[in-house]
């Protein structure tokens, strides 16, 4: 983790968003109209210029596209039915240059939603949107925590989250053991207190296959019920910590 600039898979997966907006048919999985801006490009033709070259394209580009649109979509689905059951916190773990909250108005109306990255890339996102002069959502809270040096729970206390309010915790995220071995415990330690209704969502990728090069396959796991959902999380737990069970 470059501890001046972004996080370089922010940028990516921003990247990544953009590109299906500009590229990929009607209708779109996801609009993210702040995609490009908060990548750094200024325009469609600078982005266009850096993804065609070789060097930063992978192979599977559409995929990749589609990929990184659908799992905020589904966190986004999900979130709202959250919403309808009394959630009122909504909680993005590694939020990197996701533009949830400046592009669901619609939400930031009843959510208060907080937005935890790592201290530099959260530092970079929030000069990028004021140099863009974009107006920061009242609801809107950034909370900068580095998982290798502080626990989530504290963390989220500082940042002032309501223990005693239902919340909705996203992780789109691949693999957080590859950068810190803090998150995934830390997650066990601080799960939720378990309220009838409650569900847990989680999406895991899954290496298979080739795992040392890096092409896992992505498995998701769509949560119907609380039962279901503390498995994905046992899931996403053991994949974190092979042999430790929750
Ligand atoms: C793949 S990006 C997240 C993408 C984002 N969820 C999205 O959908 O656009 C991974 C994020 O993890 C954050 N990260 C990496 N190491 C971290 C650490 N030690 N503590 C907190 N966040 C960290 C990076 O800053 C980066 O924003």
């Amino acid at each position: 983790m470059n501890s001046r600039g972004p996080s370089r898979t922010a940028v990516r997966t921003a990247m990544y968003r953009a590109a299906h907006y500009l590229l990929d048919d009607e209708p779109k999985i996801l609009a993210d109209l702040f995609a490009r801006l908060f990548a750094g490009f200024s325009t469609d033709e600078e982005l266009l210029k850096t993804l065609a070259d070789g060097s930063w394209s992978p192979v599977d580009f559409p995929r990749m596209r589609t990929n990184f649109g659908l799992r905020n979509r589904y966190a986004e689905d999900e979130l709202f039915q959250a919403v309808q059951r009394g959630v009122s916190q909504y909680i993005m773990l590694g939020a990197g240059l996701d533009s949830f909250a400046y592009r669901r108005p619609d939400f930031m109306r009843t959510v208060e939603v907080y937005e935890v990255d790592h201290p530099a890339s959260q530092r970079w996102k929030r000069e990028r949107v004021a140099e863009l002069g974009i107006e920061t959502p009242a609801k809107l809270h950034y909370v900068p925590i580095d998982f290798e040096q502080e626990t989530l729970a504290k963390g989220l206390q500082a940042g002032g989250v309501n223990r005693n309010a239902r919340a909705f915790f996203s992780l789109a995220w691949r693999d957080p053991i590859s950068y810190s071995r803090g998150c995934p415990a830390d997650l066990a330690g601080s799960r939720p207190r378990e309220r009838a209704g409650e569900r847990a969502c989680v999406r895991v990728h899954r290496a298979r296959g080739d795992a040392e090069q890096g092409r896992g396959r992505s498995s998701l796991h769509a949560c119907g019920s609380r039962r279901r959902g503390r498995r994905a999380v046992a899931e996403f737990l053991r994949a974190c910590r092979p042999g430790d069970t929750p």
